[in-house]
């Protein structure tokens, strides 16, 4: 059944556990493993696409953010922007700019707006979007639907996994298509895990010491996460979702910042959440540095990751390539956030103060 909540306890809990299956919606028929390629059924000629702006809020920024990092790597230029600061930030966008608008609900007035701008100055525009025929699926000059299912957790999670799958095929038909990109080095095997994610969000979702971690480090004065690269949008989202259910202080940074700034907030209250999806040992090295200011050490890493030596506690994923496991660190954020907002009591679905879509400016 769609709409209810079965038998969980929570609309954000069952999507969550929903998650094995809205991915394999969102790459059903849209991978080719025989010829390592994607088919997204494109119209739009985006061969000479030589800028890509991605644009969306909240969670749908950090998925945003998630496919800047990749395409940046497939050799295009590529930026994330907050679509409430699209005016002010994205210049005078060159006609050889693709927009993409990243939303769940393909309502907020912000991407909207960022959304018609971009048409009005004839930039070619796609919409990563959740719900079909909506406004920003109608405005754009095409949508690509990540086939989430409905998602009534104000809490974005089972979208944001789909947006970030649907972003990485989107980067991956890019590099195929377009004359400045190339595609990512190690093509096949992303393909190959990106098919295989689905049965590995199961197999965290079993075995997730998420729980006790969420009882141990309950009370404390601030969460912090961080991460780099594409760990660092997961870091981001992976504080957002824990300030939006918990009311507690989190923040998510890129690793490398922690010691120009936020150190100085680290005590031994505050937990430091590192995720470590991929080989990088820079963010052990900036977790060391919360470490000797007592702040404990939670990785969110594969079991074999150096931080493991350093960590107080572990959250464990697969190893599988780095855009697979850095989904599935956020899969296992997700897990402590909920679980420590059921602990406090929390209004999990309905956050005080928020809306699932925020169609005023
Ligand atoms: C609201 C919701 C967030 C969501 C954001 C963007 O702030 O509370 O969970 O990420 O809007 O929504 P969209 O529908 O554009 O993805």
């Amino acid at each position: 059944d769609e709409t209810g909540k079965g038998q969980y306890d929570h609309f954000m809990l069952k999507e969550i556990h929903t998650q094995p299956t809205s991915l394999r919606k969102t790459i059903e028929g849209r991978v080719d493993l025989d010829s390592g390629s994607t088919d997204l059924d494109i119209e739009s000629d985006l061969s000479e696409v030589e800028t890509v702006h991605l644009v969306g809020c909240g969670t749908s920024y950090h998925a945003a953010l998630f496919a800047a990092c990749l395409l940046n790597r497939c050799g295009l230029s590529a930026r994330a922007i907050r679509a409430s600061e699209y005016d002010l930030t994205a210049g005078t966008p060159s006609n050889n700019t693709l927009f993409v608008a990243v939303t769940q609900s393909g309502e907020t007035a912000d991407t909207l707006s960022a959304l018609r701008r971009a048409n009005d100055v004839g930039l070619d525009t796609l919409a990563v979007t959740n719900v079909v025929q909506s406004t920003v699926a109608r405005e754009a000059d095409e949508p690509l639907y990540i086939r989430a299912g409905p998602e009534i957790g104000v809490a974005a999670t089972k979208t944001f996994s789909s947006q970030a799958a649907m972003l990485t095929l989107l980067s991956q038909h890019l590099a195929r298509v377009n004359q400045y990109a190339s595609r990512v080095n190690n093509i096949e095997a992303l393909l190959s895990d990106l098919t295989d994610l689905p049965d590995a969000v199961e197999g965290v979702l079993q075995s997730s010491n998420a729980t006790r971690l969420a009882e141990k480090y309950l009370d404390e004065n601030a969460y912090f996460f961080i991460g780099r690269g594409l760990g660092c949008s997961v870091a981001k989202e992976g504080a957002l979702k824990f300030k939006e259910i918990t009311y507690e202080h989190a923040e998510g940074f890129a690793s490398g910042e922690l010691k120009h700034g936020p150190l100085a907030l680290v005590t031994d209250r505050t937990p430091v959440f590192a995720v470590c999806a991929d080989d990088s040992s820079k963010t052990v090295t900036n977790a060391k540095e919360a470490q000797t200011r007592g702040a404990p050490i939670i990785a969110v890493s594969t079991s074999d990751h150096s931080i493991v030596d350093t960590a107080d506690d572990h959250l464990s994923i697969p190893d599988m390539h780095p855009v697979c496991s850095n989904l599935l660190a956020n899969v296992q954020l997700q897990l402590l956030s909920y679980y420590c907002a059921t602990e406090l009591g929390r209004a999990i679905d309905k956050p005080r103060n928020l809306a699932k879509s925020v169609t005023v400016e």
